[in-house]
């Protein structure tokens, strides 16, 4: 560790919307970074610019199978814990595997921290929550947790994550740290994993009916991608470890309805909005109480919602543009990504396995690690 700062750090879930923008920041800070992932939501494309990085790694793995041994190998002094699949869609989709990763993948991670001294950094969430009783939410709020619901295998997975982890602190076996995310948005979202900024943005773009669930007087606080990043870099720069889980999120709060009149304000668009019945369990308010990360990290969110929301219609103009590669298209991102898909020694999955998540056998950990430009 130099200045606080991680030579040589674990990514798990590095491909994803959030842990690409983290490979990247940890990069730019000087450290190597290994990035660990699945592809089971995560896309090729949001690495394709790391190919040529000597100190980019990026192994194909998933976190549920014991993990290859080259990353104990490798001694990463922090290992940040990103991968899951994070939106109803997807998470729901093979409710057992996000179940396991959040729980026997956490495990092997944790394990592969104790063993290595490595610092460890939990992607929790909100949705610890549930469909919360008191307002703001606060750290000390137990939550109000369907564990039956069709969410149930993402929120009680996280929770039981979050309980693996305060135990592996408590017996001093890591020294773990356990950010609970609020809704977070910004480029490298895809279009198609049904959160309500992608889905409110690509309807207005696509000039479609805006789907609005409920009356749209449900709240949530949306925090852009970079100040989210900032948040997570410093919870794990913090020289002692933290006892209790810290929110990170923008306490800026606006209901569903509102965010759709700024999205049709800042895209122009005539879209007509359609009401749907809301989702099961679906929280009724959201917004993180942020004193602790305050005072604990002196961070508070810096991006604006229109400025944010602007980087983000950008993005997805960019990615609806005709010829430009969508994640809802039925080819592999990964064959439009040659430089990092030359990176595994894996065969691009067709898009009918792409549902489920691939178990690939990790006894072949040796071939899948491989640097770019070797
Ligand atoms: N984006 C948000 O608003 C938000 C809010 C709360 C919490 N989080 C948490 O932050 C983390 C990242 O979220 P995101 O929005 O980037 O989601 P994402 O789906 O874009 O990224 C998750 C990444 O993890 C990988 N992954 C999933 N299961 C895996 C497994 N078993 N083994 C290896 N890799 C696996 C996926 O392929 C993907 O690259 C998640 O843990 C999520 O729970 C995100």
């Amino acid at each position: 560790m130099r200045n606080g700062r991680h030579r040589t750090a674990l990514v798990a879930g590095g491909a994803g919307f959030l842990g690409s923008h983290l490979c990247d920041a940890l990069l730019a800070e000087g450290a190597e970074v290994i990035c660990l992932d699945s592809f089971v939501t995560g896309r090729r494309q949001n690495l394709r610019h790391l190919a040529r990085d000597p100190r980019f790694t990026l192994i194909e793995a998933d976190i549920t199978e014991p993990l290859p041994a080259a990353l104990a190998a490798r001694r990463p002094e922090a290992v940040f814990n990103l991968a899951c699949a994070a939106s109803p869609p997807h998470y729901q989709g093979d409710p057992e595997h996000t179940l396991l990763t959040c729980v026997l993948g956490t495990r092997n991670l944790l394990r592969l921290a104790e063993s290595t001294g490595a610092r460890f950094v939990q992607a929790s969430t909100s949705e610890v929550y549930g469909d919360p009783e008191i307002h703001p939410q606060v750290e000390s709020y137990w939550g109000h947790v369907n564990p039956t619901g069709p969410r149930a295998c993402y929120d009680e997975g996280k929770r039981a994550a979050e309980t693996l982890c305060f135990d592996y602190l408590r017996a001093g076996r890591a020294d773990v740290r356990v950010a609970r995310i609020f809704n977070t948005y910004g480029p490298r979202m895809r279009a198609d994993d049904g959160r309500v900024v992608s889905n409110v943005v690509t309807q207005a773009l696509a000039g479609a009916d805006i789907t609005l669930y409920g009356d749209g007087s449900q709240t949530r606080s949306f925090c852009y991608v970079s100040d989210l990043i900032d948040g997570l870099r410093r919870l794990g720069s913090l020289a002692t470890p933290v006892p209790s889980a810290v929110n990170l999120g923008n306490p800026v709060e606006l209901n569903v309805a509102q965010l759709v009149e700024r999205v049709l304000a800042l895209t122009g668009s005539r879209s007509a909005v359609v009401r749907r019945p809301l989702p099961a369990d679906d929280p009724r308010r959201r917004r993180p109480d942020i004193t602790l990360a305050r005072r604990l990290l002196g961070w508070s969110p810096c991006v604006p919602l229109e400025t944010g929301l602007r980087a983000c219609i950008a993005w997805f103009e960019e990615e609806m543009r005709p010829g430009a590669c969508r994640p809802s298209q039925a080819k592999d991102a990964a064959a439009e990504a040659p430089a990092v898909a030359d990176l595994h020694r894996q065969p691009a999955e067709d898009a009918s396995q792409r549902s489920r998540p691939r178990r690939m056998n990790q006894a072949e950990d040796a071939r899948l690690v491989a640097r770019p430009g070797r």
